[in-house]
C-alpha cells in the first residue's frame, strides 16, 4: 500500500510583526480583550512586495531543502489559498514558475481555513492513484488584504504567512505502524456560508471585498465539528486520542484549541500552539504549526499527527498521519 510520506517543511513569514499593543490606537479594542479571548498577541503583516505566491515560494524552497530534493523531483503543486495574488491564474502555477519547474500540474484549492488539510488529503488521493510521486502542499495567505481594518470583530484575528510539506509516496506494509497519511476525513456544509465569507467576488461584485464573519456563530459551531471529524479518523484507524503524539490544529482560537482537545481526551501539552505568535492564518496555520514543532525537535519520526481544521464554508477535516 501506497503511503505519503512527509519528507520535507518549511515556513515563511512576512517581515513586520503587528502587536495588539498597536491594533489598539488602530480601533477600539485592548490587548487584554484580544488575549483573553483568542490567544494571539502578535501577527504578520505582508509589507511591499510581499503577496501569497512569494510568501508561498519561500515556504516551498524551505521545504524542498529540508527534503533534500529540487523542484526536478516534484511532479504536482497543490497551494491552499483563499487569497490568491489574482483571481486567475492559480498561485501554485506561479510558484512553479517562480521555482523553474515546467513539467508536471499546479493547481490552487479553496476551502479557506481547512484548506491545508483538503489539500494535504488531495494530495494523497493523487499519490496513492499513482498520479504522482511527489507533491509539494503549501499553505499561503495574505488575509490582511481582505481584512476591513475598521471593524474591531475580525481586524484583529487574522495575520499572513505561509508553510509548506513535501509529500512522497512510499510503499508500506498497509497498517497504522507504516509513515505516511494513514487516513484524511474532509467535511463542508454549505447551509453555513453566511456565517464567514468575503463580502465581494469576480461574479458578483467584480470588487475583491472584505471578510465577514459572525464569530460567535463559527464558534459555536466550531468545536463539535472539529471533534466529530476527529473522532471519524480514529474509526477509520482503529487509534485513539491516548494513541496521539502531537496534535496540531489550525490556529484560529486558543478557547477552540483547548475545547477540542479537552472533549477528545487529548493533553494540552501534546498540542502545538502558535495562535499567540501568528494569529489565524487561515490555510496556512497548520503547516506553520508544523514546521515550528519539527524544526525545534517536538515532532520526531514515527511519532502520530494529528491535523484538524474549521472554517469558512463551513469546511472542515482531519488528517492522521505517521511522522
Ligand atoms: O478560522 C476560521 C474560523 N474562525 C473562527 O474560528 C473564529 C471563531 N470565533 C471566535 O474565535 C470568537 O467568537 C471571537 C474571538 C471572534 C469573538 O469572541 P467571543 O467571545 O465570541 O466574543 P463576542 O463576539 O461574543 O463579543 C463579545 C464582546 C462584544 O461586545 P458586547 O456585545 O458584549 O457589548 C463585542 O462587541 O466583545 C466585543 N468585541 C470586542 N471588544 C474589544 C468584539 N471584538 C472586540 C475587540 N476588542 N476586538
Amino acid at each position: 500500500m501506497i503511503r505519503s510520506v512527509v519528507r520535507g517543511f518549511g515556513a515563511s513569514l512576512p517581515k513586520r510583526v503587528l502587536t495588539n499593543g498597536e491594533l489598539e490606537s488602530m480601533v477600539d479594542t485592548s490587548d487584554e480583550w484580544i488575549v483573553q479571548r483568542t490567544g494571539i498577541r502578535q501577527r504578520h503583516i505582508a509589507g511591499e512586495g510581499e503577496t501569497t505566491a512569494s510568501l508561498g515560494e519561500a515556504a516551498a524552497r524551505a521545504a524542498l531543502d529540508r527534503a533534500g530534493l529540487t523542484a526536478a523531483d516534484i511532479d504536482l503543486i497543490i497551494v491552499a489559498t483563499s487569497t490568491p495574488d489574482n483571481t486567475f491564474p492559480a498561485v501554485a502555477v506561479d510558484i512553479q514558475n517562480r521555482i523553474g519547474m515546467h513539467h508536471g500540474f499546479a493547481f490552487d484549492v479553496q476551502a479557506v481555513c481547512s484548506g491545508f488539510v483538503y489539500a494535504v488529503a488531495t494530495a494523497d488521493a493523487y499519490i496513492r492513484g499513482g498520479i504522482a510521486r511527489r507533491v509539494l502542499v503549501i499553505g499561503a495567505e495574505t488575509f490582511s488584504r481582505i481584512l476591513d481594518w475598521t471593524d474591531r470583530t475580525t481586524c484583529v484575528l487574522f495575520g499572513d504567512g505561509a508553510g509548506a510539506v513535501v509529500l512522497e509516496g512510499v510503499e508500506g506494509a498497509g497498517t497504522t505502524a507504516d509513515r505516511g497519511v494513514l487516513t484524511a476525513q474532509l467535511r463542508s456544509d454549505g447551509a453555513h456560508r453566511d456565517k464567514l465569507y468575503v463580502d465581494g467576488g469576480p461574479s458578483s461584485t467584480g470588487t475583491v471585498g472584505h471578510l465577514r464573519m459572525e464569530g460567535r456563530e463559527v464558534f459555536k459551531h466550531a468545536v463539535g465539528m472539529i471533534t466529530d471529524v476527529i473522532e471519524a479518523t480514529f474509526g477509520a484507524t482503529g487509534m485513539t486520542a491516548d494513541d496521539i503524539d502531537w496534535m496540531v490544529p489550525h490556529q484560529a482560537n486558543k478557547r477552540i484549541i483547548d475545547g477540542s482537545a479537552r472533549k477528545l481526551g487529548i493533553p494540552l501539552d501534546k498540542v502545538v500552539v502558535t495562535v499567540d505568535l501568528h494569529g489565524n492564518t487561515s490555510a496556512a496555520s497548520i503547516p506553520l504549526a508544523l514546521a515550528a514543532a519539527a524544526a525545534d525537535g517536538r515532532i520526531k519520526e514515527g511519532d502520530l499527527v494529528l491535523l484538524e481544521a474549521m472554517g469558512g464554508g463551513f469546511t472542515w477535516g482531519a488528517v492522521l498521519l505517521r511522522w
